[in-house]
Formats: structure tokens, C-alpha cells, sequence
């Protein structure tokens, strides 16, 4: 699949049936967080891959993640902070969006989880104090079909890109020849 495609197709999935993510899928979605870029290449980012049930029920007690419970891998993104004091929150998010587009590529649905206890993932998880819990990503089989033709046809509830984009300067729309 394109990369733009991929784009267009991506949409949240909050409903995931039992099939599980096969080993290679997820190889390849971990690959695309390794290979990703990062300020002065430290590469400050950890993934915890979560496929216990147990440990996915006491994650999914916060208020917008109770589907963490169906989904039948969660990423558990931590950016090292010691490593890199400024830049490992953003360095770890990128790594993430990567492995989303690449689980979008490969057929499976994500839905990326910001509703989360750092305290509890950290106990549940035995996450060093040097890591900062970033953001969680479930993953997995959508429940009802991805119809990534229909996503892909689908209009997205966006803001349109005059709202979000200038040319040489702020607020100026692009100058057509
Ligand atoms: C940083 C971040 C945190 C999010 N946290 C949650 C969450 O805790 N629970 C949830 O159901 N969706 C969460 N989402 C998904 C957004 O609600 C979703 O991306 C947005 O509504 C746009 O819909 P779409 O992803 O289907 O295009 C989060 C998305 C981002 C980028």
C-alpha cells in the first residue's frame, strides 16, 4: 500500500476481533519504531509489548480505554528521558505514528491511547523511572471489516487546509499563477 493511501485509510479502531496479530506483522511494526528518526539519533524510546489479557484488563480501567481488554496487542511507548531530556516525547511519537502507518499497511487497525494512568502502566509494567509512559497503542484485527477503500473514500471531520497552512508567511494562502 502507499505511503499517502495508508494516510487515508488510517482511522481509529475501537473494536477488535480475537485473531492475533501474527509474529511478523509485528516484527515489522516494531522495525518501522527501531528505524525511525530521532534528535541526534539517541533514540530515546522503549516498547513494551503487551499481549497478556490480565495485564490488559487493569490497563483498560481508564476512562476512553476500556477496549485495551479486546485489542490483542497493546504498544506501550516510553521515551527515555535521562537520554533525552528535550526531545524524547516527540521522538517516541514519531516512532509510534510509524508503527501505526505500518500496522495500517498491514491490514491491522490501531487506535492510539492517551487516557492512561501513568502510575498504574508503570506498576503493571515495572517501568523504570528513567522512562516516561508516552502513549499506548492498541493493535489488532478490526472487529467490523476495514474497508480501507471505504475509509480511503471516506471524508475525514478535518479542519480544511487553508485553516491549517500558510505560505511564507502566517495566514497567507498560496499564491496561484
Ligand atoms: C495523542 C492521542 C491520544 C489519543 N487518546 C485516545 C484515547 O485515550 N482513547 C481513544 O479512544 N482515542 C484516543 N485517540 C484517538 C483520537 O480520538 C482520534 O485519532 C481522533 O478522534 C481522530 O479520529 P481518527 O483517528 O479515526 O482519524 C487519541 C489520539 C491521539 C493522537
Amino acid at each position: 500500500m502507499e505511503v499517502y493511501d495508508a494516510m487515508r485509510a488510517r482511522t481509529s479502531v475501537r473494536a477488535y476481533a480475537q485473531t492475533p496479530v501474527s509474529a511478523d506483522s509485528l516484527e515489522r511494526i516494531l522495525e518501522s519504531g527501531r528505524i525511525s528518526p530521532s534528535a541526534m539519533n539517541y533514540q530515546p524510546w522503549h516498547f513494551i509489548v503487551v499481549k497478556d489479557l490480565e495485564k490488559r484488563k487493569a490497563m483498560s480501567k481508564a476512562r476512553y480505554a476500556g477496549f485495551l481488554k479486546e485489542a490483542p496487542v497493546v504498544i506501550v511507548g516510553c521515551g527515555d528521558k535521562k537520554r533525552s531530556p528535550e526531545w524524547h516525547v516527540v521522538d517516541t511519537t514519531i516512532a509510534l505514528q510509524n508503527m501505526v502507518m505500518t500496522a495500517t499497511a498491514e491490514g491491522l487497525g490501531t487506535c492510539w491511547i492517551g487516557s492512561f494512568d501513568e502510575n498504574l502502566i508503570r506498576n503493571i509494567l515495572k517501568i523504570p523511572d528513567h522512562l516516561a509512559v508516552v502513549a499506548l497503542l492498541a493493535v489488532g484485527h478490526s472487529r467490523k471489516k476495514l474497508d480501507l477503500m471505504a475509509a480511503l473514500a471516506k471524508s475525514k471531520s478535518r479542519k480544511r487546509i487553508s485553516e491549517v497552512a500558510s505560505y511564507e508567511e502566517f495566514g497567507l494562502a498560496e499564491k496561484r499563477a
